[in-house]
C-alpha cells in the first residue's frame, strides 16, 4: 500500500487508523498489510440517478452525496429558512452523529448501511406525523419487496423488521408555518452489510440485507428505488392520506395477535397488539380492555 500511493508506512497505518474511527472493521496483521473484513460498495450518484423513473427524476429537487456528515436529517433541516427543502435528498456513507428515536444514536458503519432522508414540503400541514411515519414505513416495505426481500414486516411505530430482528428504522422530524405549511424531513436508516462486530455490539437484534438476502444487495439500487417509492407514497398520501396506506401497514404489520409488552416513561404494560386504527395509533388489548397508545415515549419488546 505505501508503494502504490508512495506513502510511508506510518502515514498508512494513520490512515488504516482513521477508517477504524469511521467503524470500520480492519483486519491488520503486522508486516503483512492491512484488510477489510467485507467488501464495500460506495455510493455513486450517476448509478442511482440511473435507476430512477422519469416522473421521480423530475421531481427530486437537489441531491447530494456526502462522504461523512453528522446525520443527514440534520443536514437538511439545517437547510429550513435558506432554501426550499422539497425533494433535497441527502445520503452519507457515515454519519458522525447520526439521530435515531428516543434520543438513540443510529448506528451504521461506514458504507455498511444506507443514511437517507428526504426533504418534504406539504402546503397544508399532514393531519397526523405519526400517520405519516407509518406510511414511510409502507414505503420501505415496498421499496424492499421490488428487491425481493419479500419478507420485511412492520413494529409499531416504524421499525423496519425481519424474524424480531430489527433491519431498519425511520425518524421523521417536521417543522410548521403558521400559514398552515409545513416542513417535514423523512429520515430512513436501513441496515445493509454490518460488520459482525458492530452487529453484536448493538444491544438488541439486528440484522441487514445481506444476512437476509444471503447475497449482496447494492445500497446505490436500493436508494434508487427507495426514491421512487417515497415520492409515490408522498404523492399518494398528499391526495388520500394515510388511507392509501393503511391497508398495507396491516399486512406487513409483523406483531399483529402477539403478545407484547408496551413500556412507558412511568410504567410497562402488558397485553395483546391488535394493530393500528385509521390513523395510524397502536390497539392494544390490557386485560380485556381496548386502548389506544400515541407516538411519543414508547418502546414496545415483543417477548414471545
Ligand atoms: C430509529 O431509531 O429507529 C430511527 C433511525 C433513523 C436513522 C436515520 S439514518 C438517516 C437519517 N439521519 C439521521 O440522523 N437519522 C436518520
Amino acid at each position: 500500500m505505501a508503494r502504490e500511493m508512495s506513502i510511508s508506512r506510518t502515514a498508512v497505518w494513520k490512515r488504516i487508523k482513521s477508517l477504524k474511527e469511521f467503524e470500520l472493521d480492519v483486519y491488520s496483521v503486522n508486516g503483512r498489510g492491512h484488510r477489510l473484513s467485507q467488501s464495500i460498495e460506495l455510493l455513486d450518484p450517476d448509478k442511482i440517478k440511473a435507476g430512477l423513473n422519469a416522473s421521480a427524476i423530475s421531481t427530486v429537487g437537489e441531491f447530494k452525496i456526502l462522504p461523512v456528515v453528522d446525520s443527514t436529517n440534520q443536514t437538511i433541516y439545517d437547510l429550513l429558512g435558506k432554501q426550499s427543502i422539497h425533494a433535497v435528498v441527502v445520503l452519507s456513507e457515515y454519519q458522525k452523529q447520526g439521530k435515531g428515536r428516543r434520543g438513540n444514536n443510529w448506528v451504521s458503519p461506514y458504507a455498511s448501511g444506507l443514511c437517507f432522508s428526504l426533504g418534504w414540503h406539504f402546503h397544508s400541514t399532514p393531519a397526523s406525523y405519526t400517520a405519516l411515519s407509518l406510511a414511510t414505513g409502507v414505503a420501505v416495505c415496498r421499496c424492499l419487496g421490488r428487491l425481493g426481500i419479500l419478507e420485511a414486516g412492520l413494529k409499531w411505530p416504524n421499525d423496519i423488521v425481519f424474524n424480531n430482528k430489527k433491519l431498519g428504522g425511520i425518524l421523521l422530524e417536521s417543522r410548521s408555518e403558521t400559514a398552515g405549511c409545513s416542513d417535514v424531513v423523512i429520515g430512513i436508516g436501513i441496515n445493509v452489510n454490518l460488520p459482525e462486530k458492530i452487529l453484536k455490539s448493538i444491544p438488541q437484534p439486528v440484522t441487514d440485507l445481506y444476512r437476509i438476502a444471503g447475497e449482496p444487495i447494492s445500497r446505490n439500487a436500493l436508494a434508487g428505488v427507495l426514491i421512487e417509492e417515497l415520492l409515490k407514497m408522498l404523492e399518494e398520501y398528499q391526495e388520500n392520506g394515510f388511507s392509501s396506506c393503511i391497508d398495507q401497514w396491516r399486512e406487513y404489520d409483523a406483531y399483529m395477535g402477539k403478545q407484547a409488552d408496551l413500556i412507558l416513561p412511568n410504567e410497562r404494560l402488558s397485553g395483546e397488539i391488535l394493530g393500528i386504527d385509521e390513523n395510524g395509533l397502536l390497539l392494544m388489548s390490557i386485560k380485556g380492555e381496548t386502548k389506544r397508545f400515541s407516538s411519543g415515549e414508547l418502546s414496545l419488546r415483543v417477548q414471545s
